[in-house]
């Protein structure tokens, strides 16, 4: 037995908010509430001053893992996710092979079990992620995957996704969709505006996300389909999200922590630290997304955890590839720029990070309810800590030597601890 005593004990989905003891017993959540402080406990976590969430779930991770295990491989992967306060992260499929067949998958899978943490694992939604011969969506759920997306590389065969679409729906699984039409890039990663002119790198236009965005929401009216519009970076998209879910679309968005945080102008400051896709964009798209966040129109927080060598960002802008990692630093950029800065709640925060992942991806995780698996993150939202070393193979990120609050201090899967910070 484990008594984690004297926490603040949040959980979006019951909407408990109290200070009270919990008790973890054979992996399990057993009690909460009062608890006998000297009873025989394997171990006593005091969390006086501390959140007790739920652990936080991550919709869009990249482990690498099989054909980049340099970048990052499962392993690695799972201590990053452990650090930052993960107890379920959901891997994307632009793997080398691509997850687009049984056979890998179940091997990654098995690969997978003895992880700290719960790897989930999205198939790709086309053979090769090429758009073009769909992958056989009732085998890759029967084998294990929770979704379906090509994330990295858009959809641009409407008539396809759609067929997509109706399959996803048919397997009752969601589909993810990564929003920028090749048409309107000059050169990815870096927005098209006043930063990409005076660096004088083509850039991408924000239109090159709005017109899939406004594309895939009608063909999610049509399909009915779960549609998950992955690292949102556009206001006008946030706009069209709101629409389609206005209008009983079944849409939902992901913000991604740098999407919320940064603007275009880290390009100037981190280079190719700051190069991803979708790219930072305005401080008016900025606001645009904290505002989609505020009133539900966006309601999940995922990373987009994408690690790179240091050799690849050491190249040019145009040449270095694009993403940054996430895992570690997403808690506390939610703490420090979203909760203290008065834009969103503790409470409307966690959701974004626990239930409604889960709720999209029908997991039983996500939430502290007694008899569920105790999953948790116990962690300080006025402990700051600088951002200097990363558990992530990798450490391409452009929070490196920012001072953030929201300090991760335990993390807990299937009532064993994960991650133990030892200060
Ligand atoms: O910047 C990105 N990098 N965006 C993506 O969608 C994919 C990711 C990667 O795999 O590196």
């Amino acid at each position: 037995m484990i008594l984690i005593k004297n926490g603040r004990i949040m959980d979006p989905k019951t909407k408990r908010d109290q200070v009270a003891d919990l008790l973890i017993e054979d992996g399990i959540i057993a009690a909460i509430g009062k608890q006998e402080q000297d009873g025989d406990y394997e171990r006593i976590i005091d969390a006086e001053g501390c959140i007790v969430a739920p652990g936080l779930i991550d919709v869009h991770v990249h482990f690498r893992d099989p054909g980049f295990t340099y970048k990052e491989d499962i392993e690695s992967g799972s201590r990053a996710a452990a650090a930052g306060g993960f107890t379920t992260v959901v891997c994307m499929a632009n793997t080398k092979p691509t997850i687009d067949n049984v056979n890998t998958l179940r091997e990654l899978l098995a690969r997978a079990e003895h992880l700290p943490i719960k790897m989930l694992q999205a198939s790709a939604v086309s053979k090769g992620l090429k758009g073009e011969e769909l992958v056989d969506f009732h085998a890759m759920k029967e084998a294990g995957a929770v979704g379906f997306t090509d994330d990295g590389i858009p959809l641009m065969d409407a008539a396809k996704l759609k067929e997509a679409m109706e399959l996803a729906k048919e397997c009752d699984m969601p589909i993810s969709l990564h929003e920028e039409d090749p048409a309107f890039i000059d050169a990815p990663g870096v927005n098209q505006g006043i930063v990409s002119e005076q660096l004088g790198y083509g850039g991408a236009s924000h239109l090159a996300e709005d017109v899939m965005v406004a594309r895939d929401i009608m063909i999610a009216m049509e399909t009915g389909a779960s549609v998950d519009i992955q690292h949102i970076s556009s206001g006008i998209s946030v706009d069209l999200v709101r629409f389609a879910r206005e209008h009983g679309a079944d849409v939902v968005a992901e913000a991604s922590p740098h999407h919320f945080s940064l603007t275009e102008e880290a390009v100037l400051e981190h280079g190719t630290l700051a190069r991803m896709n979708p790219p930072l964009r305005t401080e008016w798209d900025r606001q645009k997304i904290i505002e989609g966040l505020q009133d539900g129109t966006i309601t999940i927080i995922a990373t987009d955890h994408a690690p790179h060598s240091a050799e690849e960002k050491a190249q040019p802008l145009g040449k270095a590839p694009s993403g940054i990692i996430g895992l570690e630093t997403s808690l506390a950029l939610g703490v420090t720029n979203l909760v203290q800065k008065g834009h969103l709640t503790m409470m409307q925060l966690l959701e974004k990070m626990t239930i409604n992942p889960a709720v999209l991806y029908h997991l039983e995780q996500g939430s502290i309810e007694i008899g569920k698996p105790a999953d948790l993150v116990i962690f300080n939202e006025n402990e700051s800590f600088i951002v200097d070393k990363f558990y992530s193979k990798a450490s391409n990120s452009p929070f490196t030597g920012m001072q953030l609050n929201g300090k991760v201090i335990y993390t807990i899967c299937d009532g064993k601890v994960v991650f133990e910070n030892s200060k």
